[in-house]
């Protein structure tokens, strides 16, 4: 154990836990992306008609409900992964930052940063903004203390109606809004992100270097237009409550 503390506080160390869980976090990203995509489910039947809409609700809501209940203790454990993946990116993040503050030369009138330390800087920023928008989408739709009405709404099924929470939710242009920026941020984060963490990894190949670079643009890219799809379908009048 005490080798591996030893390992995590040395620069390549920090590194290396954040790239594990840097990893872990992007998976959790991308699965939870692909089930909130259920929203449009159904949504191109008829021209957003009522069957539409209802087979759209259902899909949202029915797989709310399996993780909600059939798969909990499945649920839980990727919880608890996910919380320590955090907070060792959160340590991490914190060791990387004032290694780098030390190694700092001293002295100058002008202070010249070098890229690394400009980058490191521009991935704590946006790594902050996004811990901000993490916190509030919990207290929004996971806990409902930011969204009482919303959250009590169930379906005719007696489901938590996941579907219309997250609709109403962002007919507000404010959260829409901050949903859109934060993950905006998030896409700069991972694209700088998840192409250093295969580096990191010592996963690199002259041939095949540029294109592990890209990688990250990729994977951010990829992630920004999913996630900002839902708010915006909404905001368009694209995606509509159903039922309420
Ligand atoms: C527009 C994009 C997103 C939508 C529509 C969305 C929607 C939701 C909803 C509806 C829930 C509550 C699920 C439930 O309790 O039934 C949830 C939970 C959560 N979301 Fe998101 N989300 C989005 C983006 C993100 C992003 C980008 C992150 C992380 C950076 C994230 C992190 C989480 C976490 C950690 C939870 C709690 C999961 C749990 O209960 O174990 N979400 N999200």
């Amino acid at each position: 154990m005490n080798w591996f503390l030893n390992f995590a506080k040395s620069s390549i160390g920090a590194k290396f836990v954040m790239a594990i869980t840097g990893f872990m976090m992007i998976g959790f990203v991308v699965a939870h992306m692909a089930g909130n995509l259920q929203i449009f489910a159904g949504q191109e039947v008829a021209e957003h008609t009522e069957t539409g809409l209802i087979a759209a609700r259902e899909a949202l809501n029915a797989y709310g409900f399996k993780l909600q209940n059939d798969l909990k203790p499945l649920v839980w454990v990727l919880r608890l992964g996910l919380l320590g993946a955090f907070l060792g990116h959160m340590a991490g993040a914190y060791r990387v930052v004032t290694l780098n503050q030390k190694a700092r030369p001293r002295g100058y009138v002008v202070t010249r940063h070098q890229a690394s330390t400009s980058m490191s800087r521009y991935m704590a920023w946006t790594g902050v903004v996004i811990l901000v928008f993490v916190l509030v989408h919990l207290a929004h739709f996971t806990l409902g203390v930011l969204s009482h009405d919303t959250y009590a709404l169930t379906d005719p099924e007696g489901r938590h109606d996941v579907y219309n929470m997250v609709v109403l939710g962002f007919q507000n242009k404010a959260y829409a809004g901050f949903y859109i920026f934060a993950q905006a941020l998030l896409g700069l984060h991972l694209g700088h992100g998840a192409s250093s963490w295969l580096q990191t990894l010592g996963i690199f190949h002259k041939k095949y270097n540029p294109l592990i670079r890209s990688l990250g643009g990729v994977v951010g890219t990829i992630i920004f237009l999913g996630n900002i799809s839902i708010p915006l379908a909404v905001l368009l009048g694209i995606v509509k409550a159903s039922g309420v």
